[in-house]
């Protein structure tokens, strides 16, 4: 495990590392007034798309706040435009050993589940090797090169999806290649693009700001970075902080 000292001392020695935090178990952040109106215009968009399912619904029962929140939720479950696209590897992995489900893609299905979302897992035609220092050498040669890594598949009709959750891992500091590659793929024009990721210790790396740079005409909002072994190990603590930061957000 030499080499995972190896590359902590050179994430901790980054100047990306000193702006994030250290290791923290969930945590869910503050959301700005300007991320809830984001989601909320999309979800009013969705809404009248569907005016006839919706008044529907309410006829059954709109005497209760909650009864309309119920409602609310339904409808985005029937509309399918929130989509969670994510990066996660399996396999050995720092702090958790060898996982058969990666940290991220834990997280990523409980925020599909809490909004009725599709998922599409980002993943490489070349798979990474199953070895942590293996894989660790190969993202630090694509991270160099500034790589694009082809990936398998395609999210179908990405055009019908107005808000996308965008989930990975910090590799080396930034997001895995993949991740560049996938956002390369579609047209992000007039979506809401709301990031999240696991991490041992960088936090988010500042990935969400590259994000907002790397997609100027999606709208990004503030995300939610979580320790990747708390979201293999800890299961109600990570549901409880995605619930959080969902509700923030409006969901
Ligand atoms: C190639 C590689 C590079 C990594 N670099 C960092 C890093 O710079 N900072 C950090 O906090 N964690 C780093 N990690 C740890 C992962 O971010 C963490 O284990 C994450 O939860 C993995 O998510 P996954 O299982 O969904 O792939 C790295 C892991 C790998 C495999």
């Amino acid at each position: 495990m030499k080499r995972i000292g190896t590359l902590f001392c050179a994430v901790l020695l980054s100047a990306v590392l000193t702006a994030c935090g250290s290791g923290e178990p969930a945590s869910a952040p503050s959301v700005a007034d300007s991320d809830k109106a984001a989601v909320q215009e999309k979800l009013n968009k969705q809404d009248s798309k569907t005016d006839d399912t919706k008044a529907d619904d309410k006829q059954s029962d709109e005497s209760t706040v909650t009864a309309q929140a119920e409602t609310e939720s339904q409808t985005y479950n029937d509309g399918k435009n929130i989509l969670v696209a994510y990066f996660s590897r399996a396999d050995e992995n720092y702090n958790v050993g060898t996982i058969d489900k990666g940290n991220t893609q834990i997280v990523a299905e409980y925020i599909a589940d809490e909004v009725g979302a599709d998922s599409f897992h980002i993943e490489t035609v070349t798979p990474y090797p199953a070895d942590y220092d293996d894989c660790c050498d190969v993202a630090k040669q694509e991270l160099a090169d500034k790589a694009r890594p082809e990936i398998q598949g395609s999210v179908e009709n990405m055009e019908q999806y107005d808000i996308v959750f965008l989930g990975y891992p910090i590799w080396w500091g930034d997001m895995p290649m993949a991740v560049y590659t996938f956002m390369d793929s579609y047209d992000f024009s007039d979506k809401v693009v709301i990031p999240f990721n696991t991490h041992e210790g960088s936090g988010e790396s500042g990935t969400y700001s590259a994000i907002g740079s790397y997609l100027p005409n999606a709208q990004v909002l503030d995300g939610m970075a979580i320790q990747g072994k708390t979201a293999q190990e800890f299961s109600s603590d990570t549901q409880q902080a995605v619930r959080e930061w969902l509700d923030g957000l409006g969901f």
